[in-house]
């Protein structure tokens, strides 16, 4: 039986959310895991430095075992350096939405006037924290991302010391961005690796791979497993798992947000091995981040076999992605 070794996997954008949800999901991470980036978007979001503690401790307490780290982020606002000062410590990141673009983003930011910013990213540009954007403009929702770019630019050219992390890319645009600024990094999710529009929205429409940014054209996705596959140094894996109970999905108004974290290391061997990459895949799922990030996660060994998975149903009312499919790989052991 074919099987392959990851060590200390990390999801660089990681949606928990909080209560009962929290406690379903958070196990699932945990197992396969040795730390995530978790983002802030909660109701009401996370932007104290008590606010990130005590998420903090609720995802431990969730956790079934000491051997997974919650990097934490906090949600960003035009905050000054005494502020700033105070929470460093605490966070990995800052996490930037524009007003109103996604789940949970309405306190986010309206206006991206860089002299309104400028004392909060430079602080951030001292203090070494780094800054990750959901990049879409309010724009056609097709081309929201690339004229992001423009944004992306203006960012990295006033502030060259900030590290600027392109959340979530799904386009040729923002991967031909990459190597433009040295401060430039980004994460692709598993499913962006996967699906183009056509998936979403070209036979009977796919709520359970509807998400923010939406899957976008086959060159698109070409661009990403281009730079996925040869795990580029300034790319991670961050899997914008974003779990929602199953009736918020399967209803008029679907919410935006694809459930991957329990079949995420799955299907990137899947992918990966089908590329004749899966040298490749240790760089992209954990050593670019520990590389970009400064960070120096648990010991986990994650081993999958080569074995039909049947992907389940659901996980505690929470539907995944290819639920009830069979994909190539499974988990065969963690230690
Ligand atoms: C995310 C969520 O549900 O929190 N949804 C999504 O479609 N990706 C938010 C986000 O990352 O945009
Ligand atoms: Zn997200």
């Amino acid at each position: 039986m074919k099987t392959h070794t990851l060590l200390m996997p990390l999801d660089m954008h990681l949606h928990l959310r909080d209560g009962v949800m929290l406690e379903n999901v958070a196990p699932l991470t945990a197992f396969t895991f040795s730390g995530a980036l978790i983002m802030p978007n909660l109701v009401p979001p996370v932007d104290t430095l008590e606010a990130v503690q005590s998420y903090k401790q609720r995802i431990m307490a969730a956790v079934p075992n000491d051997y997974f780290e919650s990097y934490m982020t906090l949600f960003y606002k035009n905050y000054d350096k005494a502020f700033l000062e105070n929470v460093v410590d605490e966070i990995t990141a800052i996490k930037l939405y524009p007003a109103g673009i996604t789940t949970n983003s309405e306190g986010g930011v309206s206006s991206f006037d860089i002299e309104e910013m400028r004392v909060t990213l430079e602080a951030m540009s001292e203090l070494g924290i780094p800054l990750c954007v959901h990049g879409e403009t309010d724009g056609f929702v097709m081309d929201r991302e690339a004229e992001f770019m423009s944004i992306y630019e203006l960012l990295a050219k006033n502030f060259p010391k900030l590290k600027l992390v392109m959340e979530h890319i799904t386009t040729k645009a923002a991967v031909d961005m990459l190597d433009k600024y040295d401060n430039l990094y980004a994460t692709i999710t598993v499913h962006h690796l996967l699906l183009t529009l056509d998936d979403v929205v070209g036979g009977m429409m796919m709520p359970h791979h509807f998400c923010k940014p939406i899957a976008k054209r086959p060159e698109d996705l070409d661009a990403l497993l281009g730079v996925a596959l040869e795990a580029h140094p300034k790319v991670m894996f961050g899997s914008d798992s974003a779990p929602h109970p199953q009736h918020k999905k399967e209803s008029c108004g679907c919410a935006a947000g694809v459930f991957t974290a329990p079949i995420a290391l799955q299907l990137l061997t899947e992918i990966f091995e089908q590329f004749d990459k899966l040298d490749n895949l240790q760089s992209f799922v954990s050593d670019n981040a520990q590389n970009i990030y400064g960070i120096c996660p648990e010991f986990k060994e994650v081993t999958l076999e080569k074995r039909p998975f049947v992907v389940p149903e659901n996980y505690a009312g929470v539907v995944p992605m290819y639920a009830g499919e069979v994909i190539g790989w499974a988990i065969e052991s963690v230690d």
